[in-house]
């Protein structure tokens, strides 16, 4: 197999000449800013951004404080994940539908080649957080997990943050239509997708809807805040995209 042959099952990734780890490259005018998987010497600089006030208040998932021992384990599994699908790619034809996408770290890079953490921009199959807990939502949440990859009956859901440094540039904007349109839809055959974000976070809705989801309103609280990050309930934003809504 020539390399032409063997990368073209890898489409649209691009690899890096020297490390060989692949990316996509966000449109200009952040053109200066790949999205690459994991690297398990991330830590150091998940750790600050993950204790930023103007990211954790709005994030449900990570654990706050968020300590180096934390990443660790997120980035290994992380970066295994994204190994097993590169080699998946490597074995199919490049018309195989995969279970996920291999990149997901914004990474800036600098004029000297290096590069900077940023963030954060993941793909799951949905697990409808404004939903109460019930039995149906977990069968739902069991049914949508049992459906096999490149299923378009799948609904899937976005997580992702930012360095608040980089914050208000049209970046997250970018990087979601990137993995969207670039990688989801044709890779993955995504068609539906539900996601949520605190109500008290217009510019993550904001992010959603420039890239086509749709507004179905809000779930007063829903959620309960971690008691490290002040306790209480919180709603969320409900907003979800379909291929045809597009
Ligand atoms: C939410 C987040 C990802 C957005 O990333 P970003 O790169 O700053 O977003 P963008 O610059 O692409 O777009 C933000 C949009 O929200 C708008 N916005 C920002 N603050 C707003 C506010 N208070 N009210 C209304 N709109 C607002 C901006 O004007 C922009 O829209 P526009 O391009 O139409 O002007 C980033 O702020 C972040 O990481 N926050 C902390 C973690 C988080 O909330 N993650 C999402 C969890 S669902």
């Amino acid at each position: 197999m020539t390399d032409s042959e063997s990368h073209s099952r890898f489409y649209p990734l691009n690899f890096n000449a020297i490390t060989n780890e692949p990316y996509l490259r966000l449109p200009s005018p952040h053109d200066n800013i790949i999205i690459t998987p994991q690297r398990l010497s991330d830590a150091e600089e998940i750790v600050p951004i993950l204790n930023d006030e103007k990211v954790y208040m709005t994030l449900l998932g990570p654990p706050f404080p968020y300590t180096i021992g934390d990443a660790h384990p997120w980035l290994l599994k992380g970066k295994q994940e994204s190994d097993a699908l590169l080699a998946e790619l490597a074995e199919n034809h490049s018309t195989h539908a995969v279970g996920g996408c291999p990149v997901n770290i914004l990474r800036e890079v600098q004029e000297d080649g290096s590069d900077v953490y940023l963030g954060s921009v993941d793909l799951h199959r949905c697990r409808w957080f404004h939903v109460p807990h019930s039995d149906e939502k977990l069968a739902m949440i069991k049914a949508n997990e049992a459906r096999t990859a490149g299923d378009p009956a799948i609904t899937w859901e976005f997580g992702d943050y930012l360095a608040s440094s980089h914050h208000g540039r049209g970046i997250m904007s970018a990087a979601i239509g990137v993995v969207l349109r670039q990688w989801a839809i044709p890779r993955m055959r995504v068609r539906h997708m539900s996601v949520t974000a605190f109500q008290s976070n217009p510019a993550s809705v904001r992010v959603f809807e420039k890239n086509g989801f749709i507004l179905k309103g809000i779930v007063e609280d829903c959620v309960d805040m971690q008691e490290s990050k002040g306790g209480g309930k919180t709603g969320l934003h409900v907003l979800e995209w379909s291929m045809a809504e597009m």
